[in-house]
C-alpha cells in the first residue's frame, strides 16, 4: 500500500474526522493551506486567494475535459452484489437509504462512513451505528468521517433532519462502536484490497471522499464508479443556487467531479420528485420488522413537523434514490453532461452548472486589465458525469417500501 501513516494528510484526516474542537482553528489553517497548495485544488486556490490570473481553464478544468464517462450502470462484479461504501450525513433519507441498501441482496455494504452535514458527526456518527443495529447489520464496519467541510465552516440542516439528525425521534444509545479507521482510511483500504471493485455511493457533503482522493492520487484509477445524491441542474434547495450537500462542501465536491473517476449525478432534478405519501408511511408502520417500524417512526415524526407549520413542505427521499439507482437503474435516465462546481460564487458556491454538448464550454469573460491578452476561454465539450435527468418515482417506491417492510416479492 502507498501509504506514509505520518504524512501530515494522514495527520490531518485524524484530525478532521470526530477530532476536538480545540483542533479547529489550527485545522483550519492547516486545511486551507494543504488544500491551496494542492495541485488537484489549484484553480480553487486561485479563486479563494484572488489568484486566478491569466488562465481562462484552469488545471482541474483540462483534466475533468480530458475525462470520458463510461457505462455507469453495469456492476463491476456481474453476477454478484455490487460491493459499494455509503458515505452519508444521516439524516432521515439518508437513514432510508442505509436501510435500503442494508436490505438488498443486490448490493453488498462493504463500509459505512459517516460525514458532517444534515446535523453536527457527533449526531451522524452515532446515527449510522443505531442505524446498522436497528437493520441487524452489525457486520458492516462504520468509519467516523470529517467533522468539518475542507476548508470552510460547517452549515447544518437541523431544520429539516431534527436537532439528533433523525426527525426527533429518540433510539437507544448505540452498543457498537466505531472503527479504529478514519472515513478516508477505510476508504482508501478497501478500495486497494479490491481495485476496480468498490462503488462509492456519496449521499452527504463530499468531504470524505475528497480527503481520500487527495490523499492517494492513484485511488482514483481503482474506482470504478461514484454515485452522488447531489448537485442540481435545476436550481437549488438551500440556496437558489446550490443544492445542500454541495453547498457544504464545495471544494471538495469539485475534487470528486475533477477525479475522473466515472461517475453519476443523481440530483434535485429527480430526487424531489419522489415524494413520500401518507399511503408509504402506513405501510412502513404497518410491518412488524424493526427496519419497517423504524423508518415509519422517522418518517411519521418528519411529517407530522410538516403538517405543524415545520420548515419542510414535502419530504422528497433524495439519498434513498441514489441508492435505488443501483439496484434498478431503470429507476432513473441519464444523460452525459460536463458538471462545473463553482466554488467562488458570493451567492453560488456550491453551485452544479451543467454543459450538454451544445458548443464549446466556456469561462466568463476576463476583467479588464493591464495583464497580457489572456488564452482562449474556450474548450471543446467531454463529459465527465451522467446527470439523471429523468425519475420513475412510482417505481422507485415500489422498489423501496417493500425492500424495508420486508414484503418484497
Ligand atoms: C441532500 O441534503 C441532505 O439534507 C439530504 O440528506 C440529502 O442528502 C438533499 O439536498
Ligand atoms: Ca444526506
Amino acid at each position: 500500500m502507498n501509504r506514509d501513516p505520518k504524512s501530515e494528510q494522514e495527520i490531518e484526516q485524524k484530525k478532521n474526522c470526530g477530532g476536538s474542537r480545540s483542533a479547529d482553528r489550527e485545522r483550519a489553517a492547516w486545511s486551507r493551506r494543504e488544500f491551496l497548495a494542492n495541485s488537484t485544488g489549484f484553480a480553487v486556490a486561485g479563486a479563494i486567494s484572488g489568484l486566478a490570473g491569466n488562465h481562462p481553464l484552469s488545471a482541474h478544468e483540462m483534466m475533468a475535459r480530458g475525462s470520458a464517462t463510461k457505462s455507469l450502470v453495469s456492476n463491476p462484479t456481474p453476477g454478484k452484489p455490487r460491493r459499494i461504501i455509503i458515505d452519508t450525513d444521516p439524516g432521515i433519507d439518508d437513514a432510508m437509504a442505509i436501510f435500503l441498501a442494508l436490505r438488498s441482496p443486490e448490493l453488498k455494504v462493504e463500509a459505512i462512513t459517516p460525514v458532517c452535514g444534515n446535523v453536527p458527526l457527533d449526531l451522524t456518527l452515532p446515527n449510522a451505528l443505531r442505524l446498522v443495529e436497528i437493520a441487524g447489520r452489525t457486520d458492516v464496519p462504520v468509519a467516523a468521517g470529517a467533522s468539518h467541510p475542507l476548508v470552510r465552516r460547517l452549515v447544518t440542516s437541523g431544520h429539516v433532519h431534527g436537532v439528533n439528525g433523525l426527525a426527533g425521534v429518540e433510539f437507544p444509545e448505540p452498543k457498537i462502536k466505531p472503527v479504529h479507521e478514519t472515513a478516508p482510511e477505510i476508504i482508501r483500504r478497501i478500495v486497494r484490497e479490491n481495485p476496480g471493485e468498490i462503488t462509492i455511493v456519496a449521499v452527504g457533503p463530499l468531504t470524505n471522499v475528497a480527503m481520500a482522493l487527495r490523499a492517494d492520487p492513484e485511488l482514483a484509477s481503482m474506482i470504478p464508479a461514484v454515485t452522488i445524491m447531489g448537485g442540481s441542474l435545476s436550481g437549488g434547495n438551500i440556496t437558489p443556487a446550490a443544492e445542500f450537500n454541495l453547498y457544504v462542501d464545495p471544494e471538495a465536491a469539485r475534487i470528486v467531479f475533477d477525479a475522473n473517476i466515472p461517475l453519476t449525478m443523481v440530483g434535485l432534478d429527480v430526487t424531489r420528485k419522489c415524494l413520500v405519501s401518507e399511503q408509504h408511511i402506513k405501510q412502513l408502520e404497518a410491518a412488524s420488522n424493526p427496519v419497517s417500524q423504524a423508518a415509519g417512526k422517522i418518517m411519521r415524526a418528519t411529517y407530522e413537523r410538516m403538517r405543524h407549520g415545520g420548515e419542510v413542505t414535502e419530504i422528497a427521499l433524495h439519498d434513498a434514490l441514489a441508492v435505488a439507482s443501483l439496484i434498478d437503474p431503470g429507476v432513473i435516465t441519464r444523460k452525459d453532461y460536463y458538471v462545473e462546481v463553482e466554488t467562488s460564487g458570493e451567492w453560488t458556491a456550491g453551485q452544479t452548472l451543467g454543459f450538454d454538448g451544445h458548443g464549446p464550454v466556456r469561462k466568463s469573460p476576463p476583467m479588464e486589465t493591464s495583464a497580457p491578452e489572456p488564452q482562449p476561454s474556450e474548450v471543446p465539450f467531454k463529459p465527465n458525469a451522467q446527470v439523471a435527468v429523468g425519475v420513475d418515482p412510482d417505481r422507485f417506491f415500489r422498489l423501496l417500501i417493500p425492500r424495508l417492510t420486508g414484503n418484497a416479492a
